[in-house]
């Protein structure tokens, strides 16, 4: 077939592996080359067990791989080959200097600019897919514009808004694609062909244009935004909690109204995911350097709530199994920061496994896909702890089980088969409210929702 575009992202992590997947599978006729510093998360690309768990992204890797979608070491000589280059390497909150905690950490993508500039022999449109502070499209182009000879360099403004577990539904579907681009000639240009992969599959009026820095802002903005309902309604649960409300009942009737809508009003332990923290960080970040103390700590407030969520949520399990956990058994059903990915960073359980550890509980993890990364993330911890895949074999022996991952795996566990073999009285913990706690509590369960009136079998409450 004849190649009609060569493109590359440098970046093979959970949004350079599914969204470059994604465009081989759709564009068959162009040839798509994925790069990164790690040697060996190319390697796992290239073998039967990728990196990143994502329903559907085995079958298109399958499809794609080989025929015009490769995963390759070289970088040097994909950035002198290749025309259009993405860069989706990873941003995290930088951890020193100015701005330690909050601010984004950008050597990874200064790194990545430098070897564009010192690589390439021909001009190419650099595409920021990553998520970045406002302005930094201006910092690329500074290092990009010291090119000798003819060369030039366009950059664009491409954030990806995929959301991880439904990655592969939210790149063939997107509810829009937004491309920023100076509003030059040669910017208009390269926008015009980035829309062009994008118009394969994604109909014309969900790809949106605007300049460079509302595109890179408007990523903060909606991830802020999203972050911003959860800790709402979070924040309403421990009202409902006090007050015998029900916070279910209450998104369902504040949902309705077509002005806020349903989505991303279930109370939970709190978000988790390696965006929302360290995009709103650096949001606060950058309202603080541009001089506006109260607009940053609005949206560090979001943060604040997450964290008294999760403390929250500690507390109640501490204050019903009569203020002591030593020596006692709980089954952690869920290590993933959400259902459907075996990404953990950022899993609220992590911290609700070390406030557990630190009581002097024994901890049991289970989870489908999430086993080793949380092997990895509590590597340093002293305090005892046990994996098991099998819930039946985690919970067996327990005297609470504390639900942490919305996987649709946990809905249907044979509740009754559990409370026989757990430690009576036998406590239960939803922290994502998916269960029937009126079944659980039939069955003999001590139930804690979030947002909800406990059902407890005491017939003295333990605050008396
Ligand atoms: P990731 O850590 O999974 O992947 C980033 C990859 O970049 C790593 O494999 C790393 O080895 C590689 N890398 C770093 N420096 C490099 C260099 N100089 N050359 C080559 N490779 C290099 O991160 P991710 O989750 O894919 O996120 C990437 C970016 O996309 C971040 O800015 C993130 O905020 C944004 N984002 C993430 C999601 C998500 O759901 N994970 C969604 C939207 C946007
Ligand atoms: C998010 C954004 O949704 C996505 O657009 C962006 O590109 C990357 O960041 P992600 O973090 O993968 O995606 O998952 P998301 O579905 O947004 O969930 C984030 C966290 O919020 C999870 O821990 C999830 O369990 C939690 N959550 C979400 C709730 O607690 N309640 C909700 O109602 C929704």
């Amino acid at each position: 077939m004849n190649i009609k575009k060569k493109i590359l992202c440098i970046g093979a992590g959970y949004v350079g592996g599914p969204s470059m997947a994604m465009i081989a599978y759709k564009c068959p006729d162009y040839r798509v080359t994925v790069v990164d510093i790690s040697h060996e998360r190319i390697d796992a690309w290239n073998s039967s067990e990728l990196p990143v768990y994502e329903p559907g992204l085995d079958e298109i890797v399958r499809k794609t791989r080989g025929k015009n979608l490769f995963f390759a070491r070289d970088i040097e000589n994909q950035i002198k080959e290749n025309d259009i280059i993405f860069v989706s390497v990873n941003t995290p909150t930088k951890m020193f200097g100015t701005g330690a905690g909050m601010a984004a950490d950008l050597q990874y993508w200064e790194k990545t600019a430098r070897q564009i500039l010192e690589h390439s022999r021909s001009s190419k449109i650099v595409i920021e897919k990553s998520t970045l502070p406002v302005k930094t499209a201006l910092a690329m182009e500074r290092i990009l514009s010291s090119a000798k000879g003819k060369i030039s360099f366009e950059v664009l403004s491409n954030p990806e808004f995929m959301a991880e577990g439904t990655a592969m539904n939210d790149l063939e579907n997107p509810d829009r694609i937004l491309i920023g681009s100076r509003e030059t000639k040669s910017g208009l240009k390269a926008r015009a062909e980035l829309s062009d992969i994008y118009a394969r599959w994604i109909p014309k009026d969900k790809i949106i244009t605007s300049n460079i820095w509302s595109s890179e802002l408007s990523k903060l903005v909606a991830n802020a935004f999203l972050a911003q309902r959860v800790s709402s309604i979070n924040a309403v649960s421990a009202l409902c909690e006090k007050a015998d409300a029900d916070v279910t009942e209450v998104a369902r009737a504040v949902g309705m109204d077509s002005r806020i809508g349903s989505k991303f009003l279930n109370a939970s332990i709190g978000f988790g995911g390696s965006c929302f923290k360290k995009d709103i960080l650096n949001l606060v970040y950058l309202c603080n350097y541009y001089g506006l103390p109260e607009v940053a700590s609005y949206w560090e407030s979001v943060v604040k709530i997450n964290e008294y969520q999760q403390e929250r949520f500690i507390a109640n399990i501490l204050s019903s199994m009569f203020n002591t956990l030593a020596g006692k058994k709980i089954c952690i059903l869920g290590f993933a920061f959400k259902a459907d990915t075996g990404d953990t960073r950022e899993s609220p359980a992590i911290h609700i496994t070390h406030r557990l550890l630190a009581e002097h509980a024994q901890v049991i993890i289970s989870d489908p896909k999430a086993l080793k990364n949380a092997a990895f993330d509590l590597k340093d911890e002293n305090g005892e702890i046990t994996y098991t895949e099998d819930p039946y074999r985690a919970a067996s022996g327990c005297h609470a089980l504390a639900l942490l991952t919305d996987w649709n795996l946990y809905r249907k566990l044979d509740y009754k088969k559990i409370y026989k073999s757990m430690i009576k009285p036998a406590f239960l913990f939803d922290g994502r409210n998916i269960l029937d706690h009126k079944k659980c509590f039939k069955i003999g369960f001590n139930v804690y929702p979030i947002g909800k009136p406990a059902l407890s079998h005491f017939k003295v409450s333990p605050d008396a």
